[in-house]
């Protein structure tokens, strides 16, 4: 990836500087993400007048939320430290790419604007053969002109996820590096990393394969999704990194095109709360079927109501703001009972920010 503001790429930085310029940097993104979100989000709302309106978050709320983004933050920059991925990771950042498509994320939203005034949620206007996604991914996920399934989609996808999260995507993203390096030493010590192969489901335009790519750098890394204009742009992102380009294929992950017990690590992110239930259920079974005995599956996605009912004004919003329409049951749903359902050990789960995470290994 173009990295136009990574000065610890050549330079390690000293302790206090760059933790400092770590934070400074993230503040900037999250102040930037809140000042976009409050002025788009209060036109969508008087321009479109969507079905839900927004609640406005108390101070109480907003001040828990900055806590836990520091506490990510401070976890992130730790684990940097440990040597869990490079600290040059804290620090990409594609200035030239927000700059490109910062004037297109406006320039999208009367499009959005008539979409939600007219009701409609699956509306394409680049043409695509219907018979070859599943019905429920049909859909403008966040509203998103075209869904998952244009390249200018996938061009604006990164930027708006960025908004979205207050700058930590990134940082959230990396809270599955940790325990899915320490479920492959634990389980195959004796496997040299070069033999060792990730799977990373659902990996969009292939920001946790970046991570991953960092740090594991010998392991074979490879991706799916559904969307071919994601996959496109992740290998655009990917062919930037030294190192083994991850094997990219186009695929349902509930219909997973590998072998058995192929992969010694599988992860997914931001996918199941884009998934009715049953396809739940059947992603899972379908990693617990590629993953080998002792392999460790990392589950990163939105926090969910019974683990963080103080968020629950922000869980409505994001689906009054956002077209989501899995996302309420999901937030409900007992992603442990599935993992378990499919034979998977859960063996912890934890929250950092708005995002929660499941670590499963597979018996031996
Ligand atoms: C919210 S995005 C997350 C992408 C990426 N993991 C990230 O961290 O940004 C959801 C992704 O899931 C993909 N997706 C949704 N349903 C899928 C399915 N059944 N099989 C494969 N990919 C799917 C979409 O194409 C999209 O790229």
């Amino acid at each position: 990836m173009q990295s136009s503001f990574a000065p610890a790429h050549h330079f390690p930085l000293p302790d206090g500087f760059g933790r400092n310029l770590y934070y400074g940097f993230q503040q900037a993104k999250a102040l930037l993400s809140v000042a976009h979100k409050t002025v788009s989000d209060r036109l969508t709302e008087w321009v479109a007048q969507p079905d839900k309106s927004i609640e406005t978050l108390s101070p109480e709320t907003l001040l828990e939320l900055q806590r836990r983004n520091l506490a990510l933050l401070e976890r992130d920059w730790e684990e940097a430290q440990q040597g869990v991925y490079p600290q040059s990771l804290l620090f990409d950042w594609d200035a030239e790419n927000v700059l490109r498509h910062y004037p297109q994320v406006w320039l999208d939203l009367p499009a959005i604007w008539d979409r939600v005034q007219r009701r409609q949620y699956q509306e394409f206007a680049t043409p695509i053969e219907r018979a070859d996604y599943p019905k429920y991914y049909l859909q403008n996920f966040h509203h998103q002109t075209d869904g998952y399934l244009s390249d200018r989609s996938a061009e604006l996808y990164d930027l708006q996820v960025e908004l979205l999260f207050n700058g930590s995507a990134n940082a959230m993203r990396r809270r599955i590096l940790a325990p899915l390096k320490q479920g492959l030493q634990q389980a195959f010590a004796t496997t040299p990393p070069s033999q060792q192969r990730v799977l990373d489901i659902a990996c969009g335009t292939g920001y946790t394969l970046q991570g991953l790519r960092a740090a594991l750098p010998k392991v074979s890394l490879y991706g799916i999704d559904l969307s071919t204009a994601y996959l496109r742009k992740a290998n655009q992102i990917l062919a930037k990194i030294p190192g083994e380009l991850p094997q990219l294929a186009q695929a349902n992950a509930e219909n997973l095109p590998y072998q058995d017990h192929y992969f010694h690590g599988t992860t997914s992110v931001f996918l199941f709360h884009e998934l009715p239930a049953t396809a739940r259920q059947n992603v899972i079974n379908e990693a617990y079927r590629v993953t080998q005995p002792g392999g460790t599956f990392v589950i990163c996605d939105s926090m969910q109501l019974p683990d963080t009912p103080e968020f629950a004004p922000m869980m409505k919003n994001f689906t009054a703001i956002f077209h989501e329409p899995y996302y309420r049951h999901y937030i409900c749903d007992d992603l442990v009972a599935r993992l378990e359902t499919a034979g998977f050990v859960v063996v912890e789960v934890y929250n950092h920010f708005v995002s929660k995470y499941w670590v499963a290994r597979k018996p031996t």
